[in-house]
């Protein structure tokens, strides 16, 4: 009868628990303890979602475990919340394993606040070169796009899986953005480095962190999540220790990278005794900013590159293109450089229409409100989760020609023009929109044209049938295939 008692109360309290408040957004109904988690299917949840969007609209909600998210989808509704209501959908929801292990510092998952105001305008500020000291982000992105092609001839008439190439390079640009130099890509440090922020993050998406975050007295127990800790402990100690050597060879008044303009805005603020006022420009916020700028700014050009070189060798009509275009605008000059842009319509639109498709952030980083709110005439509570469904807007059928299919025409007018439709919001809107969205739109530019200039890309003879479907997750990729590499001559 105890044990009887005892479930009746528990489904009581769930049931209470998943009343939706008073004129929430409709949703199905969900089940106590695991509210809707049940319905999703892990390798590709995003379906479910669309069917839940033609069924309830474009406002919905469900319930992840005991807690209400509402999911935003399509181009128009996304933009009102973020855009339009921006301050109000501006929040992060308080994770409780990510704030056990980055103390609530950083900049990604930090809530809506003069602390993350102050990091991001500081880090954006720094980004635009006024912080980078001699060598420009051009001029980075150019020296590490040269080492990706002396990886590539190597394989030249050849093939090879790009994946940790492209993985590299990608890290390596943040390294020299912050630390004011790059790695080898055989350095054994360098990958013990990468493979701690990848066993991080797989660690971080993971059923661990859920349960984590449900029953944070477990923390106690050797669980694989005490793996996550260790991974970023590493990453801490590699960064405490590059800081500290800044702090020896710092010449003021000449930054070399982002570490040392932070420690001249550290000393400035000293010197204005802001502390008194609770400035976080600290040694710990940091740390954790450095390494967010890792993990934000890796996975996400990476799989963006191998996205578009997917599509160019299984669409040779649409490289060659690029490659005739490409050689009209450089001719012999050496260098690609980012202004070449302008006159390369056809490569700009190849570019995002591989960002459309390849969809890397399909339900961007969850919001949450940060006030009581409204929006299509719903009432949202603050401090809900709020899921922008970037992908909803990236395969809208009114907003795009051709959204089921890989066709750059989606980005050009009749003239031939670059154009970019409202429906482009992979990098999200609003306060919070990606802020590394100018450094990787230019890497992908230099990148990708630096290599269409000396290789040709092919499908190779034994790579079996190619398969352009995505593998779920918080940041989606191409499958695993083999870039066959030829040296234009
Ligand atoms: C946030 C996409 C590259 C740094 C985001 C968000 C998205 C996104 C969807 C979430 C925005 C939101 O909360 O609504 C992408 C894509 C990239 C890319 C598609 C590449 C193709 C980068 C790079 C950096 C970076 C290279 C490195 C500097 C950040 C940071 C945030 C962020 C720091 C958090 C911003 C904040 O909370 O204020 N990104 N990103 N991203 N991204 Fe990126």
């Amino acid at each position: 009868t105890l044990v009887l008692l005892w479930l009746g109360i528990f489904i009581l309290y769930f049931l209470v628990k998943l009343q939706r408040p008073k004129n929430f957004p409709p949703g199905p109904v969900p089940l106590p303890l695991f509210g809707n988690l049940l319905q999703f299917d892990s390798e590709n949840p995003l379906k479910e979602l669309d069917r839940l969007s033609r069924r309830y609209g474009s406002v919905f909600s469900v319930y992840l475990g005991g807690r209400p998210v509402v999911v935003l989808t399509g181009q128009e509704v996304i933009r009102e919340a973020l855009v339009t209501h921006g301050a109000e959908f501006a929040g992060r929801a308080n994770h409780t394993m990510i704030s056990h292990i980055t103390a609530g510092k950083g900049l990604i998952m930090v809530d809506y606040s003069t602390r993350w105001r102050d990091h991001r305008r500081f880090t954006l500020t720094t980004l635009r070169n006024f912080g980078l000291g001699k060598q420009s982000m051009e001029e980075r992105i150019l020296e590490e796009a040269k080492h990706v092609c002396t990886s590539l001839e190597q394989h030249a008439g050849n093939s090879m899986n790009p994946q940790h190439l492209f993985h590299h390079a990608a890290s390596n640009i943040i390294c020299s953005l912050i630390f004011g130099s790059r790695f080898d890509y055989e350095d054994k440090y360098f990958q013990t480095l990468i493979n701690s922020i990848e066993e991080f993050i797989k660690l971080m998406l993971g059923p661990w962190a859920m349960i984590y975050d449900i029953a944070p007295a477990l923390r106690f127990l050797p669980l694989p999540f005490r793996s996550s800790f260790h991974h970023y402990e590493l990453l801490k100690e590699h960064i405490r220790k590059v800081v500290a050597e800044h702090k020896r060879s710092q010449v003021a008044g000449e930054p070399r990278d982002l570490i040392d303009s932070y420690l001249e805005e550290m000393e400035k603020v000293r010197e204005k005794k802001k502390e008194a006022e609770g400035s976080s420009f600290d040694d710990a916020n940091l740390v954790i900013l450095l390494i967010d700028l890792f993990i934000a700014g890796t996975d996400t050009t990476s799989n963006t590159l191998r996205t578009l070189t997917l599509y160019l060798m299984t669409h040779t009509h649409i490289q060659e293109h690029c490659q005739q275009e490409i050689d009209m605008v450089l001719g012999s000059r050496e260098h690609v450089s980012y202004e070449d842009r302008h006159a390369m319509p056809y490569v700009q639109a190849v570019i995002h229409e591989a960002q459309r498709v390849g969809d890397v952030v399909p339900l961007s980083v969850f919001h949450t409100t940060t006030a009581n709110t409204q929006i299509r005439g719903y009432s949202i509570p603050k401090g809900t989760l709020i899921v922008p469904y970037l992908s909803s807007a990236l395969r809208e059928k009114d907003q795009w020609k051709f959204p089921d299919e890989f066709n750059p025409q989606n980005f050009l007018n009749d003239k031939g023009e670059f154009v970019k439709p409202d429906a482009f919001i992979p990098f999200s809107a609003g306060p919070r929109v990606c802020l590394g969205e100018g450094l990787a739109r230019m890497e992908l530019f230099l990148i990708l044209v630096t290599i269409l200039r000396r290789f040709r890309l092919v499908w190779p003879e034994d790579g079996g049938v190619p398969d352009h479907s995505l593998i779920f997750g918080m940041t989606q990729s191409a499958r695993p295939y083999r870039l066959g590499i030829r040296s234009r001559t």
